[in-house]
C-alpha cells in the first residue's frame, strides 16, 4: 500500500512539473521563424560571452565581439562544440553556468541558417 501511494505521488509531482513547461513561453527557435545575429544571437553572448570574451579580456585569445568573431567561430565547429555537453561532460562554455536549451537551440539555428 505505502508503494502505491509512494507511486500516486510521485505521478502528481511528475505531472505538476509537465504541466508548469506548458506555462513558459515558446522559444522562438522552436518556431519557422527566422533567427538573425542581432535580433537573437547577440542578446546571448552579450549576457553569456563577453565578460570574458570581449575586444578588452579576449580569454583564451576568443572574442566574440561583433558578427565577424562569431562568425569565425561558427565556422570552425568551436562555437557550437563548446556550448553542447560532450562525452559525458558539460559544455565548456560558458565556464560555470551552462546556456538553456533554448539558447542553444537559438545558435543552433543561427548556424544551420548561415549565420547571418
Ligand atoms: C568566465 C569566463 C568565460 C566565459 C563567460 C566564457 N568563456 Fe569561452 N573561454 C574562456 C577561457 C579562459 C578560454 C580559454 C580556454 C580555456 O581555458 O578553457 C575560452 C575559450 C573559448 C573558445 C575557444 C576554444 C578553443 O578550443 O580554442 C571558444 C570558442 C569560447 N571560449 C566560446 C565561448 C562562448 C560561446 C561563451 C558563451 C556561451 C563563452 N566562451 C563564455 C573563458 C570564458
Amino acid at each position: 500500500m505505502k508503494t502505491i501511494t509512494c507511486l500516486l505521488l510521485l505521478t502528481f509531482v511528475f505531472a505538476c512539473t509537465n504541466s508548469k513547461q506548458e506555462v513558459t513561453p515558446q522559444c522562438k527557435a522552436e518556431t519557422n521563424q527566422k533567427i538573425s545575429y542581432q535580433n537573437d544571437v547577440k542578446a546571448i553572448i552579450d549576457k553569456n560571452c563577453n565578460s570574458c570574451h570581449n575586444n578588452k579580456s579576449h580569454s583564451g585569445g576568443v572574442k566574440l565581439e561583433d558578427l565577424r568573431d562569431l562568425q569565425f567561430w561558427a565556422n570552425s565547429g568551436e562555437l557550437y562544440d563548446q556550448i553542447i555537453p560532450f562525452g559525458g561532460n558539460p559544455p565548456r562554455m560558458p565556464k560555470g553556468m551552462p546556456l538553456t536549451d533554448c539558447e542553444v537551440l537559438t545558435i543552433k539555428k543561427w548556424i544551420d541558417g548561415g549565420l547571418n
